[in-house]
């Protein structure tokens, strides 16, 4: 090989040295990345306040067997399960700390909570804001209540065919739908640690309330309102706005921006870029019963359960007329005219309600007698 030919060897050979280093680089990244992971399992989990009431009222530590002191104290019996190995503890650990404070407001660093945020599109959303008490809603005495959104229960539930694409849809692919609509983000890999710490902390609440595989719960799901357990008035627009302005607006904001003081989310989102999105089960127009049968259950939060059906569904139709994120499903032009939406409605709603805010919220008819109470 003489000398010009060296050098066009070399030349030739240029290409394939940077991508011989572009691969390098990426295999060292990932293999730090792992790394980074596999220690961040083996560190003991800081719990959030929430985490730790829970968890500590089910005594989960590790051991050969597991008692659950809940079902001890419901069926007056000792019932021994498989136990737990530590690293267990943390998975099922962290996973509460995930649907609890899914944006890591009360981590040190959003590490913790397998960097979470790149899930999420928006700023507001934690898992529990939907499945409250984080996935396991009780009354003072313990008993679970009816369409809770419970996520013990959907997890025996694990793998069932979804009702409304008719898909057999494995546990992980329901948590997936709910990070993808739900709380308007980006699917996780289905065998990414945040899927699986969330399904190791449900599948632990399945077993510390005694639940049986495969069995059907009313607290899962929401106990839905279709029409047909209304006044049968029709879902209205006004009535909604004018009870949301009543019994939402204090928390959720006129325009159902939610709340943030100093950083932290106090009153989620229910409408506008943080809220969730158009193809969201939240959302009325794609299912219009589940939300309505939220709100009659939980909401609002201290008066729960004083609300109507009509008013439910009322409500509901208001939220649903709100701008918010379109969803990925609906397209690029469908998510621009949403953006568009979410940027201009609100200036211009607030032009018109100028005026509006000063009159009394009396003058807006509503026909329940329960909003007068308030009035
Ligand atoms: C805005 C409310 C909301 C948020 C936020 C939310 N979910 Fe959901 N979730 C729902 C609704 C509504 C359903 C569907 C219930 C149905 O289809 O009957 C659901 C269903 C599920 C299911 C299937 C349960 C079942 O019983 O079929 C899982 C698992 C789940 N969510 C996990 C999560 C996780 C994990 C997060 C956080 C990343 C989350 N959800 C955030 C409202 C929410
Ligand atoms: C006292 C404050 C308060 C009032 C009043 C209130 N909410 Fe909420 N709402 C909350 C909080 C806090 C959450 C988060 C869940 C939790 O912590 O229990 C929430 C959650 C929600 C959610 C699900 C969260 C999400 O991410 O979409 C909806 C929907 C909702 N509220 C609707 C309503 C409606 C409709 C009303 C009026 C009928 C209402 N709320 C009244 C405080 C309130």
């Amino acid at each position: 090989m003489n000398h010009s030919n060296l050098k066009q060897f070399m030349i030739k050979m240029i290409p394939v040295g940077i991508l011989i280093t572009i691969l390098s680089a990426l295999y060292i990244i990932a293999t730090v990345k792992h790394i980074e992971r596999s220690t961040l399992r083996l560190k003991p989990v800081s719990l959030t306040a929430g985490c730790k009431t829970k968890l500590d009222k089910y005594q989960l530590k590790s051991g050969k067997y597991y008692i659950s002191p809940y079902v001890t104290k419901q069926t007056g019996k000792q019932i021994r399960r498989a136990g737990y190995r530590p690293e267990d503890i943390r998975a099922i650990q962290r996973g509460c700390n995930i649907i609890d404070d899914l944006l890591g407001q009360d981590a040190k660093h959003i590490s913790e909570r397998w960097n979470s945020r790149r899930y999420i599109r928006g700023t507001h959303t934690s898992c529990d804001h939907c499945h409250q008490s984080i996935g396991d809603k009780q009354n003072a005495t313990g008993q679970r209540l009816v369409g809770s959104l419970s996520l013990a229960a959907s997890w025996v539930k694990a793998d069932a065919y979804d009702r409304f694409t008719g898909l057999l849809l494995p546990y992980e692919l329901r948590q997936m739908q709910c990070f993808i609509n739900s709380s308007n983000g980006f699917k996780p890999n289905i065998s990414d640690d945040i899927i699986r710490d969330i399904t190791a902390y449900t599948r632990f609440l399945s077993v510390a309330v005694n639940l049986r595989t495969q069995h059907r719960y009313p607290e899962q799901g929401i106990d839905e309102i279709p029409v047909s357990a209304t006044a049968k008035r029709g879902d209205d627009y006004v009535r909604g706005a004018s009870l949301f302005r009543l019994k939402c607006a204090n928390c959720h904001g006129a325009r159902g921006f939610g709340t943030v003081i100093n950083g932290r989310v106090i009153y989620p989102a229910v409408g506008g870029p943080n809220a969730f999105n158009r193809q969201s089960r939240n959302n009325f127009r794609f299912v219009s019963t589940i939300l309505p049968g939220f709100i009659c259950r939980n909401m609002p939060l201290g008066q729960e359960g004083t609300l109507s059906n009509q008013d439910c569904r009322d409500i509901a139709y208001f939220i649903s007329n709100m701008p918010r994120p379109a969803g990925d499903k609906a397209g690029p032009l469908a998510a621009l005219w949403q953006q568009m939406m979410m940027a201009i409605l609100p200036r211009l709603v607030a032009l018109v309600n100028q005026d509006e805010e000063a009159k009394p919220t009396s003058n807006l008819k509503t026909n329940e007698n329960k909003t007068q109470v308030d009035q």
